[in-house]
C-alpha cells in the first residue's frame, strides 16, 4: 500500500514490518560466529511479533543462505552481516558518546531496538526512544513480559516524527541544555526528501554545543531510473515470497533526490566523519559487499556539534 502523510502501523505491517526484519536479523547475527553483536531480545521479540518467516528466520529454522541468490544484487546473508555490523556502528557510537560524558541519549524510530535493555549505560544516563505508539507499547509490553529490565533511565516518546516530536520529547524530560547523544538508524528512507531535512533541523535546534549525531544516510535517486530501483527492490522481496512473506519494501521507502547527510550536517554547525556500509564490513572482520548500489551506497554518519 502507498504511503501517505499520516499513515501508522504496527510491528507486523508497512514500516513497522521493516523493524522486525531488522531485528531478525540481529537474532541472525547474535548466533553467528563469531557474533559481532550481542542482542538477546531480538529473537524473542521477533517471535512475539508473530510473522512467522521472520520468526523461523529468527529461530535459525530458515536460513539466510536459504534466500540467497535470485534477481537480487545484495542477498540475505549478506544483508544479515550489513545490519549486524549497522548495529555494532551505533552500539560503538554510543559506548563513545557515554566515555565521553554524554549522559542524555535519544534512539530516533527506535523498532526493536534493545539497547536500553542491552548495554552498558552509566549511572545517571537518561535514554529517550521515539517511535510510533503502537511500536513502542507493543515493544514495552513485550519486554517486561520477558522480564527484561532497563539497565538505563528509559522514558519511552510514542509520537510520529512527522507530528511535533520536540514537544512530546521536552514534555518527557528531555533537557536541551544538557549534551545529547543521538541516533537516526534505518530511518531516513522511510522519510520523505523534506522530512528528512526538517527533522535534522530539528534534531539540530535541539542539540547543545558537544551533542553527537550518529545516522545511517541513504543515497540520493536523482539521476537514478526510480521504476529500475523499485524493481531491484522488489526482486529481493520474490525469494521471500516463495517463502510464504508477502510485502513490497519498495512502497514503502521515498526515492527522488535527497539531501546528503553529511553535507546537511556540516552546513548546519557540525563536523562530520563517514564510512561507508563496505567500510564497516571490514571494520568489523566481514566480508565485503560486491555490489556498489543498494545497501552499499548506504553512509554511516558520525557527526558532533
Ligand atoms: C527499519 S526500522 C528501524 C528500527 C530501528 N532503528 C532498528 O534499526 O532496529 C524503521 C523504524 O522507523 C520507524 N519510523 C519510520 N517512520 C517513522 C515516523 N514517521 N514516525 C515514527 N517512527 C517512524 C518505524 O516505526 C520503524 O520502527
Amino acid at each position: 500500500m502507498a504511503r501517505t502523510d499520516d499513515d501508522t502501523w504496527d510491528l507486523a505491517s508497512s514500516v513497522g514490518a521493516t523493524a522486525t526484519m531488522v531485528a531478525a536479523a540481529r537474532a541472525m547475527a547474535t548466533r553467528a560466529e563469531p557474533a559481532v553483536i550481542d542482542d538477546p531480545y531480538a529473537a524473542p521479540l521477533v517471535e512475539a511479533v508473530g510473522i512467522e518467516f521472520f520468526a523461523r528466520l529468527a529461530r535459525g529454522e530458515l536460513t539466510a543462505a536459504e534466500l540467497d541468490g535470485g534477481d537480487s544484487p545484495v542477498g540475505m546473508s549478506r544483508f544479515a552481516d550489513g545490519m549486524a555490523a549497522r548495529t555494532r556502528f551505533f552500539d560503538d557510537f554510543f559506548a563513545a558518546a557515554a566515555e565521553a560524558g554524554i549522559r542524555q541519549a535519544v534512539i530516533l524510530a527506535s523498532g526493536l531496538d534493545a539497547r536500553g535493555y542491552r548495554l552498558a549505560w552509566p549511572t545517571g544516563t537518561v535514554l529517550y526512544e521515539i517511535d510510533q505508539p503502537e511500536v513502542i507499547e507493543f515493544k514495552t509490553t513485550t519486554l517486561a513480559g520477558l522480564g527484561a529490565q532497563p539497565r538505563v533511565d528509559l522514558r519511552t516518546v510514542a509520537i510520529d516524527l512527522r507530528a511535533d516530536w520536540p514537544a512530546a520529547l521536552t514534555a518527557a524530560g528531555f533537557d536541551p541544555a544538557a549534551p545529547t547523544a543521538w541516533i537516526a538508524e534505518g530511518l531516513f528512507g522511510y522519510l520523505p526528501p523534506e522530512g528528512q531535512d526538517r527533522l535534522l533541523d530539528q534534531i539540530s535546534a535541539l542539540s547543545a554545543p558537544g551533542s553527537r549525531l550518529a545516522a545511517e544516510g541513504v543515497p540520493s535517486q536523482a539521476d537514478a531510473d526510480e521504476d529500475e530501483t523499485r524493481e531491484r527492490m522488489q526482486a529481493s522481496a520474490d525469494r521471500w515470497r516463495e517463502h510464504g512473506f508477502d510485502i513490497d519494501f519498495s512502497a514503502l521507502v521515498f526515492l527522488g533526490d535527497r539531501a546528503d547527510v553529511t553535507s546537511y550536517l556540516q552546513a548546519h554547525g557540525w563536523s562530520t566523519t563517514a564510512a561507508t556500509a563496505n567500510d564497516l564490513l571490514v571494520r568489523y572482520g566481514m566480508q565485503r559487499l560486491d555490489a556498489d548500489e543498494g545497501f552499499a551506497a548506504v553512509t554511516y554518519v558520525s557527526a558532533e556539534k
